[in-house]
């Protein structure tokens, strides 16, 4: 066991674990944020993508030991901590979700791509979303959402 001070969703969390502990079993079972899910484990679906100083980040297969001292985590949890993030509302009024499992996976990365580019056509949003399966097939409805987002930007 290692002890860690994590930076998640602008507050501190002390935690304990081995220092192999993926950062996603460390978010839903230490801390208790459930909204990263798990899906394939091995960095293949992109269901428990999370931000890591801002980048789309595979909680299943990121470590503990290997964030950077001082890295910034942010989860779906954190994204609306204050006001539903214009992804959010975009995913509601375009009823995108179907099962829901994989969707707070696909808005971590859709905002991932909005931070970078706050216009994005076709090509950009399937580049930027390719490695994020869903297996209820809402591609179009998370492209449209996408879009729509971005005008509220
Ligand atoms: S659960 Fe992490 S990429 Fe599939
Ligand atoms: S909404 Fe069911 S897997 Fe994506």
């Amino acid at each position: 066991m290692k002890k860690y001070s994590l930076k998640i969703n602008g507050e501190t969390h002390k935690v304990s674990v081995d220092d192999d502990t993926p950062i996603l079993w460390v978010l839903r079972d230490t801390i208790g944020l459930t909204g990263t899910k798990f899906g394939c484990g091995r960095g293949l679906c992109g269901t428990c993508t999370i931000h890591v100083d801002g980048e789309a980040t595979r909680s299943c297969v990121t470590a503990i030991d290997n964030l950077e001292d001082g890295a910034k985590i942010t989860t779906i949890e954190g994204l609306s901590k204050n006001t539903s993030h214009v992804l959010q509302k975009a995913w509601i009024e375009e009823e995108v979700p179907q099962c829901g499992y994989c969707q707070s996976g696909q808005i971590m990365t859709a905002a991932s791509l909005l931070e970078k580019n706050n216009n994005p056509d076709d090509d950009d949003i399937d580049n930027a979303m390719k490695m994020n399966l869903c297996r209820c097939g809402t591609y179009q409805r998370i492209r449209k959402a996408i879009k729509k987002a971005a005008k509220e930007l």
